[in-house]
Formats: C-alpha cells, sequence, structure tokens
C-alpha cells in the first residue's frame, strides 16, 4: 500500500532533529533526544524521559495518522516483526499486528500454541530460526515469567515483552499510562507531561497479575501514587518492597482517587482456593456503582481485558460514565507503534 508522503532512511536522520519535514517522517515522530533501550522487557527499562518519550510519540503518531487518508505510515518499510505468542491472546497479539501493519512492517504470526515450548532449549531452537529468517523485532508471550527475557539473549533484533508469566506487561502499562494522561492531563496539555501528583488504585488478583507489577512501576516513575487492594492471599510475596500502598479495605482506598484499574481474576493460574466462593470476593473486592461513586468526580475506570463482568466489575460500571476500557484497546494499537518505532528506527536494520 502507498501513502502520499516521501519515506525516509531512519539511519541517516539523527534523533534530535528537529520537527520540521513532513507528517509522517521520522523527524516528525521523535520528541527528544531519550533513547529506548534494545528491548522492552520491562516497565523498570524506562527511565521518566524515556518513558514520557514514548507517550509523546505515540500522540504524534495519533496526530499524523489523524490527517492522512490511508491510515499508515510508511516508517518501518523493509522491516519484519515476528509475534511469538505462546500463550492465548486476543487484543494484544492483534495490537501489535495492527501496530506493525500501519508502520509499514512485514509481519510474521508465529502461534506456538500446542508445541514443546516449555524447555530452554525449544525456546532457543525458536529464537534461532527468527534470528535467521531476520526478524528486526519480536513480540514475545509466554506463560513462563523470564521467558524474553532469555529470547533477548539469543537474538540480534529487539525483543518486547508482551506478557511474560506472573512476571511483566509493560506495553499494558504504556497503554494505560497513556490513557491516564489522556484524561488526567489533557491532550493539548501532555507533551513532556507525567502524571505527577494522581492517585491510582489498582484491584484484585495481584498475585496472577503482570499488568500490576508493570503499572506499579511505571506510574511510580511517572510520579503517581499507587495503591494495590487484595485480599491477603492475592498478594505476592515481597509486595511490600513495590513502590506502592498495599490495602485490604477497597472503599477507603477508593476515596478520592483519580483512577481505578480493576485485575482479572485469572482463575486458570489458581491451583488452589485462593478465595472462600466468588460471590464472596465480588462483596469484598468487585466495583460496582456505589463503589464507583467514591472515586474522583471526574475519575476513571480501568480494565485491560478481558473482563469477568459480575465477578470484578459490574456490567452497568464496564459500560457506565468514566469508563475507558475500549478507549484502552485504541490507545494500545498507537503506543505499540510508538514503541516500534522508538526500538527500530534508529537501528540499523537489527539482525542481519
Ligand atoms: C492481560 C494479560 O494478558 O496479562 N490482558 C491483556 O494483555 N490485555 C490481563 C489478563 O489476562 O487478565
Amino acid at each position: 500500500m502507498t501513502t502520499t508522503t516521501p519515506d525516509t532512511t531512519p539511519t541517516t536522520t539523527p534523533a534530535t532533529t528537529p520537527a520540521t519535514t513532513p507528517a509522517g517522517n521520522e523527524a516528525d515522530l521523535r520528541t527528544t533526544a531519550a533513547r529506548l533501550p534494545r528491548h522492552l522487557l520491562s516497565a523498570a527499562d524506562l527511565d521518566r524521559d524515556a518513558a514520557i518519550e514514548v507517550l509523546d510519540t505515540a500522540e504524534r503518531i495519533d496526530q499524523a495518522i489523524a490527517g492522512r487518508e490511508v491510515r499508515k505510515l510508511p516508517t518501518l518499510r523493509g522491516r519484519t516483526v515476528v509475534n511469538l505468542f505462546f500463550e492465548d491472546s486476543t487484543r494484544t497479539r492483534i495490537s501489535f499486528e495492527v501496530a506493525a501493519k500501519r508502520l509499514s512492517a512485514d509481519v510474521i504470526n508465529f502461534s506456538a500454541k500446542g508445541s514443546s515450548v516449555s524447555k530452554g532449549e525449544s525456546l532457543k531452537d525458536t529464537a534461532l530460526t527468527l534470528q535467521a529468517m531476520g526478524a528486526d523485532a519480536v513480540v514475545c508471550r509466554h506463560s513462563a515469567s523470564g521467558a524474553p527475557h532469555r529470547l533477548a539473549g539469543w537474538v540480534s533484533g529487539s525483543v518486547v515483552n508482551a506478557g511474560d508469566g506472573t512476571h511483566e506487561h509493560p506495553t499494558q502499562a504504556l497503554l494505560d499510562a497513556f490513557t491516564l494522561r489522556r484524561h488526567l492531563v489533557g491532550r493539548d496539555r501532555s507533551a513532556g507531561a507525567g502524571l505527577d501528583g494522581r492517585h491510582v488504585v489498582i484491584v484484585g488478583d495481584v498475585l496472577h497479575s503482570r499488568v500490576a507489577r508493570s503499572n506499579v512501576l511505571l506510574l511510580s516513575t511517572l510520579g503517581t501514587s499507587v495503591t494495590l487492594v487484595a485480599p491477603p492471599t492475592l498478594l505476592p510475596v515481597g509486595v511490600e518492597s513495590w513502590p506502592c500502598g498495599i490495602s485490604y479495605h477497597l472503599d477507603a482506598a477508593l476515596a478520592g482517587a483519580d483512577a481505578v484499574m480493576m485485575l482479572r481474576v485469572q482463575r486458570e493460574r489458581m491451583d488452589g482456593a485462593f478465595f472462600p466462593t466468588v460471590r464472596e470476593y465480588t462483596r469484598g473486592y468487585g466495583l460496582d456503582l456505589r463503589r464507583r461513586s467514591l472515586i474522583a468526580d471526574d475519575g476513571i475506570v480501568m480494565h485491560p481485558g478481558p473482563m469477568n463482568r459480575g465477578v470484578e466489575i459490574a456490567p452497568a460500571v464496564a459500560d457506565g460514565d468514566g469508563s475507558v476500557i475500549t478507549e484502552q484497546v485504541a490507545n494500545g494499537v498507537t503506543v505499540r507503534m510508538a514503541v516500534l518505532y522508538l526500538l527500530l528506527s534508529g537501528s540499523d536494520g537489527g539482525a542481519a
């Protein structure tokens, strides 16, 4: 597919070039000299400048695409992005695929479901195959915490962690921060801004959630105070050392919060009884209309999806005022475009 905007040669454009070229060119999208590391494995890989650079770049990509008849940029033409998913996923896999395609990259979807890949050796063989095919970026989801980290040691391209076990999901945290910034700071005033002085409450199955961990890390980097609310059985060992507060009382924690982020009860990861009954869980930790009214008047309701409607979130809340759940999905594409762009546009082509 072609567009009316001329292509650029990424390696010849310094990151610091001012934004003087037509919309869609590389110099337009990069706002500062802040650099991403080669891989995005953890939200902790991003310092404040790098995190804000991702969010600002996503805003600029959104603007660049909004003015186009063809919703596509030529930026990553000739680059190959491999989606390597060893675990079920709908929105994250599709989101990365759409993001890479909107940047004109070639996308290979490698779904490893059903194969025996839990052993290091097998993952290594897969990595070497991708390497031989010339993958510039590998987007990896795996049920084993640390798998993308291992992969990063075997391929010469960039690895993006799209969710590893109960460990991390950095692009989810970035899309959540982007969504929060749009609502709490405002699109027009967001350039260069963090989320300083805000308060976000994250509720539910923290124990099994990579979303919670990545959000706590990224939001604290951006200046937000986070409170985790969960039954004691659904908090991980060592959570006291995370940069956040902890509470067991949802009503009290919600008072005046700028946002509440509900986590899915991950029954597929539960090998024992973590709470007496689902009804009791919902009574203690579910978000209904009464509890939703406790957050700030302009506060927002978030959920990474997929939702257990009627368990952690009432349908009337999920579909009601201040719910930004479908916006999170839309923003996910833009933010993943920014991540792929920043990782790949400054490199010399990744794998040979
Ligand atoms: C999350 C995940 O897979 O970690 N979902 C997502 O990426 N949209 C959260 C979950 O599965 O509950």
